[in-house]
């Protein structure tokens, strides 16, 4: 029933870095991010290019994404709000675009100062300008549970979005509970809407673990198909445009599960191990992983 492999896409040098206020040095950033490319890791989201002014953390991302050494296996990826950041992005010669928005208005209007209605020409312009550089587009829906603004969000509400960023042509969504507020039978509420329409292959799930409850949702995403899954480095992350934000499901806890499950990542989880190390004594502060905190005990 379950699925033999899965695909896990590393946030880290994006998600994980974007909430942290000690700003890594660039040369620090591309270091991590060569790391977690000799990890086996077959994606990483390696920056974005939104307003520096909203995330100061990422405003190099331009000299992050000139400064690493692509591994040719690995799919380097960034985020993009509008067709200035995709300018940047193109000049980045990142692999993938990932466009961004939510379910909830509420999070929509605070994170990228646009209603929904307003978000999808803005996004439509960049997917097009996006697929004629012949680059593939990801994207993220956030608060596809719960907004912390406007409360609970229908699956409903997320196919319809959905559906707007598929008819774009966007080639794969990734579901962001980006409050961390998900469980199980939740999840299961939003899949069974938006499986009969997209089916499992264009689908992702990304989780925080504010509640530590991501390993709960993963699970039962893997029971209904999904083999897509985002996560960040030691835990890290968060978004600052949604109040109570925190960390992503951690990759090296996830990768302990899904390797004692017997599923296949081909990640070698000693490698991650070193790469949270590494930024974890750039950050100064420890890692709130449960991998890390066995590890810091030995
Ligand atoms: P805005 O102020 O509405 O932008 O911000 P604007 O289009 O009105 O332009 C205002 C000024 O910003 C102009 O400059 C633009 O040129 C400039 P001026 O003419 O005044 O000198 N500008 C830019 N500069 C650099 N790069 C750009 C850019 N765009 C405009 N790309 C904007 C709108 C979207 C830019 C802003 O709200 C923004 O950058 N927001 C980003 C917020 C963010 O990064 N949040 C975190 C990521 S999302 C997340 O974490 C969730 C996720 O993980 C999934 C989940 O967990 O749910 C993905
Ligand atoms: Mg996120």
């Amino acid at each position: 029933k379950l699925p033999k492999s899965v695909t896990i896409k590393e946030v880290g040098p994006r998600d994980g870095l974007q909430n942290e206020k000690h700003l890594v040095a660039t040369a620090d950033k591309i270091s991590w991010i060569d790391s977690l490319s000799r990890t086996g890791l077959s994606y990483i989201e390696a920056s974005s290019f939104v307003h520096p002014k909203w995330i100061p953390q990422l405003a190099d991302a331009l000299e992050v994404l000139k400064g690493i050494k692509r591994n040719p296996s690995v799919t380097y990826a960034s985020l993009v709000p509008n067709i200035k950041g995709l300018d940047r992005a193109l000049e980045s010669n990142v692999d993938e675009i990932s466009v961004f928005m939510s379910a909830s208005e509420g999070h929509n209007v605070r994170n990228i100062n646009k209603s929904i209605n307003e978000t999808y020409p803005i996004l439509g312009e960049v997917v097009k300008e996006a697929k004629m550089a012949g680059k593939t587009v990801r994207g993220y829906i956030s608060t596809v549970i719960a907004c912390p603004y406007d409360g609970p969000v229908a699956p409903a509400e997320v196919r319809k979005v959905a559906d707007h960023l598929f008819n774009m042509g966007i080639d794969e969504i990734s579901l962001g509970d980006t409050i961390g507020v998900a469980v199980p039978n939740q999840v299961e509420c939003l899949l069974e809407e938006l499986l009969p329409h997209f089916g499992p292959n264009r689908l992702a799930m990304h989780f925080h673990d504010t509640r530590g409850t991501a390993l709960a949702n993963i699970v039962k995403s893997l029971e209904m198909g999904i083999t897509i899954f985002d996560s960040s480095l030691g835990g890290l992350g968060g978004c600052p445009y949604a109040r109570g934000a925190s960390g992503n499901v951690s990759t090296e806890d996830l990768l302990y599960m899904l390797h004692e499950m017997g599923i296949n990542t081909g990640i070698d989880f000693n490698a991650i191990i070193k790469s949270a190390q590494y930024i974890e004594r750039k950050l100064g502060k420890k890692l709130k992983s449960k991998q890390m905190e066995i590890k810091r005990a030995e």
